[in-house]
């Protein structure tokens, strides 16, 4: 069966038997049957005034575009049509490796503009001057999806911006939450395998995400702002981003300064409910993308205010949860927000692959004044990044229009495959020599890093000390959320683990519902009733290690 779409008619033309059946069908008595096709803005027409030659990647004008040599009209195709084997090579190479996490994603340039002075805890010259404005590239995500998995699927939302300042780039890679699953880079690899396909089924498994996190309790605090409704944000304009780490800033008397950075949205918080996410996964998989697009061309530029939070060495000695570790916020009433600045998004990029595609940040990209601290996530991730942008665009990806830094680039890292700018030409190649001006510049020394330990060893993450995985998501549950956003949250929660299955359906389920029971005896008692658990009859049968202390 086809149809063709006119004004107020659809003509739907049936193949039964070898025989066309035509049926017109006035579109004012269906209700259900057409779903409008969204489309985003058509292709701009240039004028033939500007008319242009087509050519060969080499510049050859040629006339042959639609027909290939052939010896005859109907013989077979000639080998020597060099234009059909450039055309053939070149789209059999139009791919390259997605993203192994974050790959469906979506971006925009815009400015950054300093609203506040915060000069007293950073020398970063970025922020140097109330009012100075600084190129930015944002690029959204979801995490689990393949490059054309749908936008509203429950998942973290990437949040990747490049700040392109004169001291070089700044890449601040965070979530649109300020907490992750885990605590050691170690686990992260197991961990995205659970939100990827099972190996057997080639499905995403259920049974595969809830045992990982029911064995790796730190990962509870993640686990409900994601079972929350702000698992399925509107789009991206509608939610906040944070830098997640801890980082440091360092000022002009080098003094050290722990820090957090939160992107406020402007047009304020908008999710979708689980049923509305589900149906738009159908409706429009690119509901994100288009969103995005569509408000920059209408000239409704997305905005977030930056605020920081600080914490000074001292404080971070005393503070009772271990400020470096990811699992954990700071509470905003002894850590309060401090203004910096406005991001607003105010370009779109003319062409998604060179842009968005080929971006690569990476959060060893820092820049003087702003620096690393102990989380150990962040210290993993020094390492991660630029090795997955080698492997995804090659060695010289910082040659990459959108990866290089428009001020200076000075060193003595030559060749490569790809190597597309001047290569150094022919200034000397190695350091120190006696013949060019590059020095090491003096003022860019850090200061020292005094360790808290001169041993190394294989500690344990969630030793005594470090082990609390409920009171920051019981807080999260109890003062955070409203009665709407509870009812949701356990909705969400019991759909997702209803989803359990295999031999260990009953053991990962208990081992699960524990961990919400110690966050919230209310929360866990809701999930359990939500999943037909009789906790009464499971409570004596759980290994003491799971037993909840108190009901
Ligand atoms: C040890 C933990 C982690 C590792 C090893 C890791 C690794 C990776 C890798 C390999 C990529 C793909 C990079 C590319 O191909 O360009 C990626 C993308 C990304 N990751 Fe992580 N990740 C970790 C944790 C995190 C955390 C905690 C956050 C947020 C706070 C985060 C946010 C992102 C974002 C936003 C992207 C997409 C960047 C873009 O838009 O290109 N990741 N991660």
């Amino acid at each position: 069966m086809m149809y063709s779409n006119c004004t107020n008619v659809i003509l739907i033309v049936k193949i039964y038997e070898g025989i066309k059946l035509i049926d017109l069908i006035d579109v004012s008595t269906i209700t259900t049957f057409v779903i409008p096709y969204p489309d985003s803005s058509p292709l701009k027409h240039h004028p033939m005034s500007d008319k242009k030659k087509l050519t060969t990647a080499s510049g050859n004008p040629y006339y042959y575009h639609e027909d290939t040599q052939s010896v005859g009209p109907r013989g077979p195709l000639l080998l020597q049509d060099y234009i059909l084997h450039e055309k053939m090579a070149h789209f059999n190479r139009e791919r390259i490796p997605e993203r192994v996490v974050h790959a469906k994603g979506s971006g925009a340039f815009g400015t950054f503009t300093v609203t506040h002075d915060i000069s007293r805890y950073t020398r970063a010259k970025i922020f140097n001057k109330v009012g100075k404005q600084t190129k930015v590239l944002l690029r959204f995500s979801t995490v689990g999806g393949e490059k054309g998995s749908a936008d509203t699927e429950r998942d973290p939302r990437g949040f990747a911006l490049k700040f392109y300042t004169e001291d070089g780039n700044w890449d601040l890679v965070g979530n649109n939450t300020p907490i992750f699953f885990i605590k050691d880079p170690k686990k992260f690899s197991d961990f995205i395998h659970t939100q990827k396909r099972d190996p057997y089924t080639n499905c995403k498994s259920p049974t595969m995400m809830w045992d990982f996190w029911s064995l790796n309790p730190e990962s509870l605090h993640q686990v409900m702002f994601l079972m929350s409704d702000r698992g399925t944000p509107y789009g991206y304009r509608y939610m906040n981003g944070y830098g997640s780490h801890t980082f440091s800033f360092i000022n002009k008397d080098n003094e050290r300064y722990w820090v957090k950075f939160h992107f406020k949205s402007a047009q304020g918080i908008r999710n979708f409910g689980n049923e509305e996410a589900s149906k738009m996964r159908g409706i429009d998989p690119d509901f994100s993308q288009r969103d995005l697009v569509e408000a920059i061309d209408r000239g409704e530029f997305p905005k977030w205010n930056l605020k920081i939070q600080i914490m000074t060495e001292e404080q971070a000695q005393v503070h009772p949860f271990n400020p470096f570790d990811l699992t954990k916020i700071w509470p905003h009433k002894d850590f309060p927000l401090i203004d910096v600045g406005v991001l607003e998004l105010n370009e779109n990029p003319k062409n998604y692959f060179a842009s968005i595609e080929q971006a690569a940040f990476a959060p060893a990209h820092v820049i003087d004044g702003i620096s690393y601290s102990p989380d150990k996530m962040l210290q993993g991730r020094i390492l991660s990044y630029p090795d997955a942008h080698r492997h995804r665009l090659g060695g010289n990806y910082e040659q990459i229009p959108v990866n290089r830094c428009p001020f200076a680039v000075n060193n003595y890292e030559r060749d490569g495959y790809m190597r597309v700018d001047e290569n150094g030409g022919d200034n000397p190649n190695y350091y120190p020599n006696s013949f060019d001006n590059i020095k090491p510049d003096e003022s860019y020394r850090q200061p020292d890093w005094e360790l808290e330990s001169n041993v190394a060893g294989w500690f344990n993450r969630n030793a005594e000390g470090e082990n609390d995985h409920y009171t920051q998501p019981g807080n999260f549950y109890r003062r955070v959320l409203t009665a709407t956003d509870k009812r949701n949250l356990v909705a969400t929660i019991a759909g997702a683990m209803s989803g359990i299955s295999g031999e260990k359906k009953e053991e990962i389920t208990n081992r699960q519902l524990c961990h919400f029971f110690r966050a919230d005896i209310g929360l866990g008692m809701a999930i359990a009733k939500a999943l037909g658990v009789d906790i009464d009859a499971v409570m004596p049968v759980l290994p003491k290690e799971h037993a909840v202390i108190e009901k």
